[in-house]
This record gives C-alpha cells, structure tokens and sequence, in this order.
C-alpha cells in the first residue's frame, strides 16, 4: 500500500497549496479499492499509479457525497464541508476529480473507459439515491438497481482494471467486484444500524433521518402491522429520539431484519466468489479475494 500512497502524494503535489491544504485531512480510510486492485495485479508496474487515481476519484465522490447528504463528519473528523463549507467542498472535489483524469489519460483507453463508464454509473447512482430520498418508499429493486451504480460500480471497474493489468479474464472479475461493491453498501447500510457514533464516525442511524431506505428499512417494513406501519412512516427523514431509535432496533433483532440482512450480505460474498470459481482462478488468488470479502463482510465500522 506504501506504494498507493506515494502515488497518490504524486498526485497532490500538482495541486495549488490551497487544494493540497483542504485536502490534508482526506485519505485514512479502508482503501478497499487500492487494495482490491493490488491484490489482484500485484506485479503490474501501474498498479500503484491506476489505484491512487481511483482513490482519488473515490474521495472526490465523497466530498460530493458529504455535501449532499449534509454530513458533518466524515472517518470521526469534521467533513471538508464542515471545514471549508460547501462551495469549497464541491470545488476541491472537481479539483481531485480532474487531476485523476488527466493522470488516467496517459494509460490504455481500456483502463480510462472503465472508470470513465463506472463515474457516470456512479453518479447515476447518487442521483437515483437523491431521489429515493426524498419521498419514503418500499421499492427493494430501485434501492438495488441505486447501490450498483453509487458504490458497486466503481468497485467493480476497480477489479476489472486489476483483472486487464494481470491478464486474467474480465468477466469474472466484473462479477466479484460488483457483488463485492453491493455487499460492501449493504453492511454499510445495516452498520449505520446497528453501531453507535464513536464506532462509526459519523451519526448513528443517520441514514433513515436523510431520508434513505436502505435494505434493513426495506426488510423491516415488510414485518410490521399497519399500526406500527404509521408509527415508522412519522419517523422518516428527521432525526430521531432514544425512545425512537430503541423502537426501531428492538424490532429489527427481534424479527429477524438483522439476520435476514446479514443473510443477503453473505449471499453475495458466495455468488461472487462462485463467479471466479467458474473462471479457474488460481488458488492463492481465490484465497485472498475471499479474505477480502470476509473483511469487507465482517467489519463493524
Ligand atoms: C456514499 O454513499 C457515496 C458514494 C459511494 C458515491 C457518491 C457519488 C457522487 C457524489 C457522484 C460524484 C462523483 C464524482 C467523482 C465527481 P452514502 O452516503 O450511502 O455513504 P456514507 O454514509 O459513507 O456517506
Ligand atoms: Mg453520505
């Protein structure tokens, strides 16, 4: 990962002092994709280069994000918006957004059409969950069809660059990645659940107060009467009280919406990995792709 990182500080040094400044506090987060594509084209002298740039990407879509949904912090630490406000917040994210692009245009065209391809599809993504968001829902395939774009895609042409940098078959690769991608969405949406802020670094239970319904929500209302089905539809998009909140979780443990969650998370971990199955991926490959699924699966934060 050392190597990312200097890739990544290369990329910060061609920014103003102003840029590089705002960008201090960014970086120190899980770095899955870095690693996602390290793992799988680790001898390839770009990997380095082509994983700093989609992590660049990735904390420009971030920045984005924390202004969107109004967040105030981001990994424990105030959010760039927080900081700086939201003007600035937006701007340093084009800024890092199109100092990754002129990086990637130096490499193959298939590399800067798959990531070219996974932005849009991303943004699509976060457009989809800004309107998701804004009336409650019970639409389990819009929220499905939303998290492939918003988080799986990007994750996915992250494994798909890995795979064309390593010579290995696409194909499976896209498939490990983007099961991967919703599997990763859908524990962060269960975590925002069921762990409190400290653990989280951000506002517990955020996610229903921004309005979104995410697949606990979704299974949840599925197991309510029609009284409790009143009582949950007040609580939508505002922040909510310990009574509110105790509410809610009591009924995701005591129904089974955690389980049933955690369920289709581990669902995914096995389709994706039955995608390289298929493809004869060598073993200790297969072992560490599954070693990132199972950390990716298994967190708590
Ligand atoms: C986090 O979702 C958001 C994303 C994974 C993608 C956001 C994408 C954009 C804002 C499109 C713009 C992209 C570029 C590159 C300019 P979340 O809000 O569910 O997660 P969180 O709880 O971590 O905020
Ligand atoms: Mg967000």
């Amino acid at each position: 990962m050392q190597r990312v990182i200097e890739e990544m500080v290369k990329l910060r040094v061609g920014l103003s002092s102003e840029a590089q400044k705002m960008a201090e506090g960014l970086g120190g987060g899980k770095m899955l994709r870095a690693k996602l594509l390290l793992h799988i084209a680790p001898h390839h002298p770009l990997s380095p280069r082509i994983a700093a740039i989609i992590e660049f990407i990735h904390a420009a879509s971030l920045l984005h994000d924390d202004v969107i949904d109004e967040a105030r912090l981001r990994r424990g630490l105030p959010s760039v918006n927080a900081l700086y406000g939201n003007k600035s917040a937006v701007m340093l994210g084009d800024i890092l957004y199109s100092q990754a692009y002129s990086a990637l245009a130096e490499h193959d065209p298939f590399l800067i059409t798959t990531i070219a391809k996974a932005v849009v599809a991303l943004s699509e993504g976060e457009l989809a969950d800004v309107r998701l968001s804004q009336e409650y829902h019970e639409d389990e395939s819009a929220y499905m069809a939303m998290i492939e774009g918003k988080t799986a895609a990007l994750i996915e042409a992250t494994a798909v660059c890995g795979a064309f940098l390593a010579g290995l078959p696409i194909e499976p690769f896209a498939l490990y990645g983007r099961n991967l991608g919703l599997a990763f969405q859908i524990v962060d949406d269960l975590l925002d659940v069921t762990q409190d802020e400290a653990t989280l670094g951000k506002p517990a239970m955020g996610d229903l107060a921004e309005g979104k319904m995410t697949l606990p929500y979704l299974i949840m209302v599925q197991k309510l009467d029609d009284n409790e089905k009143v009582r949950f539809r007040a609580l939508h998009s505002r922040a909510l009280d310990q009574t509110e909140a105790s509410w809610i979780k009591e009924i995701m443990l005591s129904r089974g919406v955690i389980d049933e969650t955690t369920a289709r998370i581990r669902w995914l971990g096995q389709q994706a990995m039955e995608a390289l199955a298929n493809a004869k991926i060598d073993d200790s490959l297969m072992a560490q792709l599954q070693k990132i699924m199972d950390a990716m699966t298994q967190r708590e934060f």
